[in-house]
């Protein structure tokens, strides 16, 4: 079954503007997609822990190798791991904070990028074992960044997901949100209206 995965990062919760559109997104998607499974992650009321050495050599120790905190921790992983592979389609917000992706979205970056796992090691380099899939990243600024050198928020996910084998990306922009309410119902409009070119039936795989 058709799967999208939603996860929020926003500290506001349901009403960060990154939840909001995350939300308006997914509401469209299912009326397109009736009966298709939704998966919801909220990272900033459920974070990941960060990442630890210890952690990191539990996720490539033999599981009977593994301390109780290990095998807990790469079972934490797994889970998430699984959740990813069983979507389609990722929904990601994403609220710019101090010029970066919200740290909880970091560490659940550091808890699935697993060799073996999402991705692989080849002689041609490493390469991204999740592929197949969609991902509409909805990006909120208090600012403006898109398109210029400043907005490293873009690159990284961008990298970190097609480095995960996801390529097919999608990023939606809501900015000026700090600067006033004409400019944030322009920035509302123009994401909404994205949403809607990109939920329209006939772009969406069937
Ligand atoms: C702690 C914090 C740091 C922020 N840092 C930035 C920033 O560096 N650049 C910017 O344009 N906006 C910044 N903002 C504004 C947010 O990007 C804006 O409020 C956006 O709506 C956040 O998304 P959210 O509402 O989904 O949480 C910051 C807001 C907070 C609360």
């Amino acid at each position: 079954m058709k799967t999208l995965l939603k996860l929020n990062t926003s500290i506001f919760g349901e009403n960060g503007y990154s939840s909001r559109l995350t939300q308006a997104f997914v509401a469209r998607w299912l009326a397109v997609h009736p009966g298709r499974a939704l998966i919801e992650r909220d990272l900033a009321t459920t974070p990941v822990p960060h990442l630890t050495a210890e952690v990191f050599a539990g996720f490539s120790a033999p599981p009977g190798e593994r301390s109780p905190a290990q095998q807990a921790a790469v079972e934490a992983s797994d889970a998430l791991i699984d959740e990813l592979k069983r979507a389609d389609v990722l929904v990601i917000g994403l609220p710019m904070y101090n010029f970066g992706v919200p740290s909880t979205l970091k560490a659940y970056f550091d808890y699935i990028s697993r060799a073996g796992e999402t991705f692989r090691y080849t002689e041609q380099g490493p390469e991204g074992l999740l592929t197949g899939k969609q991902a509409y990243v909805f990006a909120t600024r208090g600012g403006v960044y898109a398109g210029v050198s400043s907005d490293t928020e873009t690159i990284y996910v961008r990298q970190l997901l097609s480095f995960l084998g996801i390529r097919d990306i999608e990023f939606v922009y809501a900015e000026g949100l700090g600067r006033g309410d004409a400019a944030r119902t322009a920035a509302f409009e123009s994401a909404a209206r994205v949403i809607e070119q990109v939920t329209d039936t006939s772009r969406l795989a069937a």
